[in-house]
């Protein structure tokens, strides 16, 4: 399914706060909140990549709080399937996998926890948001630019990349993605391929950090940086096995995922070792 129409956000002035996987994981949101208030970042320069809702004890919510934070959203596989009422999160897990049958268990709980207002206002996220900033043009994107729920990590070949980049035309310099749960920055044939990364669950490097990303500008050149984010995860934990949702609860303090299906063996090999990002220069 090829994504709707994009939305323009035109020219930004940095700096930038991207993040993506907020999950309904509310303690890691509202430190996020922190973070971006302490760092006197306004609401209009902070962007959200999407799946607001998944994993954790408080969709709604986390919802909420995104909503009157005022900050710009992109619509997520997981809005996307809680908008249209589907049967499932809409991962594109693949069937019998073990993140399939997990998703089962948080995705009904996140279904019976959203208000009718709040699919509502998923419903008309935008899937694809565009900005100017120091003479580059973005395109952000949940998974891929050809489609909404396509996983793309930092080992996937860089030839998928390219076609991804190419998509979205020769205006386009850069794109700005989620979905995939870990952070990555690359440059591809001239062009920046971003990944935020997610606050909502570790990176599945054996620490409890989120992760969330600063685009800033530096003299002519652009600099993406990516940050650690700590916030209470016992308090997300201890809410998740509240409402009986075991699955991915201690994967908030052991910083290891439940089910590695969806990766490729370059990041299977990366599970437990702390993530370092280095900051990307363009
Ligand atoms: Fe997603």
């Amino acid at each position: 399914m090829s994504l709707t129409p994009g939305h323009d956000l035109g020219l930004l002035q940095g700096p930038l706060l991207i993040f993506g996987g907020a999950y309904g994981n509310l303690p890691a949101t509202r430190a996020l909140q922190s973070v971006a208030e302490r760092r006197g970042i306004p609401p209009q320069n902070i962007i959200c990549t999407g799946d607001m809702v998944a994993y954790c004890a408080e969709p709604e919510e986390t919802v909420q709080l995104i909503r009157r934070w005022g900050i710009r959203a992109l619509m997520g596989n997981c809005e996307q399937s809680l908008a249209m009422r589907a049967v499932d999160c809409g991962c594109g897990f693949e069937e019998g996998s073990a993140c399939s049958a997990l998703s089962v268990e948080w995705f009904r709980y996140a279904d019976s926890r959203m208000s009718a207002e709040s699919r509502s206002w998923m419903a008309q996220l935008p899937q694809t948001l565009y900005f100017a900033m120091a003479g580059r043009r973005f395109a952000v994107v949940h998974g891929g630019a050809s489609q909404l729920n396509r996983f793309f990590f930092a080992s996937t070949p860089t030839a998928l990349k390219q076609a991804e980049l190419a998509l979205l035309g020769n205006e386009v310099d850069g794109l700005i993605a989620g979905h995939c749960g870990i952070p990555f920055g690359q440059q591809i044939a001239g062009k920046t391929w971003l990944n935020a990364g997610v606050i909502g669950m570790p990176a599945n490097d054996g620490t409890r950090d989120g992760w969330y990303m600063l685009l800033e500008q530096e003299g002519e050149a652009l600099q993406a940086s990516w940050k650690r984010l700590s916030y209470p995860a016992e308090q997300a934990r201890d809410a998740m096995l509240k409402v009986g949702l075991t699955g991915y609860a201690e994967a908030l303090i052991s910083g290891l995922w439940p089910s590695e299906d969806i990766l490729p063996e370059t990041e299977k090999m990366a599970r437990g070792v702390a993530l370092s990002v280095a900051p990307l220069v363009f």
